[in-house]
């Protein structure tokens, strides 16, 4: 298909350029036994020292660790607070990665009671929220009718926030209610591939991505407003602590408050397209303009052709 284009379809949106078929994927080995660990912290539990340590340390420990971490506001003792929950993978037994802890991330106090030992198909099912020891047969349960709304935003933070700001946001979080966040780990190999190597250009400079999530059962507008302003405002809040010139935003949670086109002019796609892949938005227009100059493949959120004939 040519270079451009296949370079274009890995992290481009293959919704921009085509439909994908068929594809290989390369396998890569996983150890026997890998561990992982939940554990949640409260306010009044050092959250904010903890939340401010994992800002350095989950972009930097070893590769083989990858720590997630919530955020959330809840009620406990009948008063509103913040919990966070720190989630991790770890390629490699529980006492190595206890001795990994100690050394590089103390304040979260990790010890071997928190760590389960499990097989890495056991772990897929614990990430997805199943008990370790579930079949993984449970993956095919597609539950169709489980139907949610939601909202997500995503922003990337390149330098930590300062204790003070994680109190401002604690406090921010208790006001709204309801939106929680996800901190992404950057770091390792993610740092290794160049910005510009793959569409996705998210590379060496953040140190996470956050995610902001939201999920209502209750139909109806007044429920969709209250949550996606809810969202925005959170959003509006977090402006001096993340990524600006352009505000990076990750493809994958399709928010429209990024930008969004019905007429595919370049100019247009410019707002979303250099929030999704920065620098790489032009060559991205290059391929669309050679592949599909007629913009059959479309979406508002798609990449333009340099100029649109529909
Ligand atoms: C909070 O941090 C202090 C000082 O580092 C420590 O003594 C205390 O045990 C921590 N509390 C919890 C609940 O981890
Ligand atoms: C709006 O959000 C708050 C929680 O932040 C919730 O208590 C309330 O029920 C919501 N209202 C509607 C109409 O969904």
């Amino acid at each position: 298909m040519g270079e451009d284009l296949f370079w274009a379809i890995r992290g481009g949106g293959a919704a921009s350029f085509g439909v994908v078929l068929a594809y290989k994927v390369k396998l890569v080995p996983v150890p026997e036994k890998v561990t992982v660990f939940r554990v949640e912290r409260y306010l009044t539990e050092n959250a904010t020292d903890i939340t401010f340590k994992w800002q350095s340390v989950a972009p930097t420990t070893d590769d083989e660790l990858f720590m997630r971490m919530l955020v959330q506001p809840v009620t406990r003792n009948k008063k509103k607070t913040v919990r966070i929950t720190v989630i991790a993978l770890y390629l490699g037994d529980s006492d190595s990665l206890v001795r990994l802890l100690n050394k590089d991330f103390p304040e979260l106090g990790i010890a071997k009671e928190n760590c389960n030992e499990a097989s890495w198909i056991d772990s897929v099912l614990w990430w997805a929220n199943y008990d370790l020891g579930t079949q993984p047969k449970i993956l095919l349960d597609r539950d169709l009718n489980d139907a949610n709304f939601l909202k997500r935003k995503s922003d990337y933070v390149q330098t930590p926030i300062p204790k003070k700001g994680l109190e401002s946001l604690w406090k921010k979080m208790v006001e709204l209610g309801k939106v929680g966040l996800v901190f992404n780990s950057y770091g390792g190999q993610m740092n290794r591939v160049k910005s510009d190597a793959t569409p996705f250009p998210h590379r060496a400079g953040n140190l996470f991505k956050i995610q902001y999530s939201v999920s209502w059962k209750q139909p109806g507008d007044e429920a969709v407003k209250n949550f996606t302003t809810q969202t925005k405002l959170l959003h509006e809040f977090m402006t001096p602590f993340v990524s600006k010139n352009p505000r990076s935003a990750y493809l994958n949670y399709r928010d429209i408050d990024v930008g969004s086109t019905n007429t595919w002019s370049y100019e247009d796609g410019k707002v979303y397209g250099q929030s999704y892949f920065n620098g790489n938005y032009e060559r991205l227009v290059h391929v669309k303009t050679a592949v599909d100059p007629k913009n059959f493949f479309r979406n508002e959120q798609s990449i333009p052709p340099r100029s649109t004939h529909i």
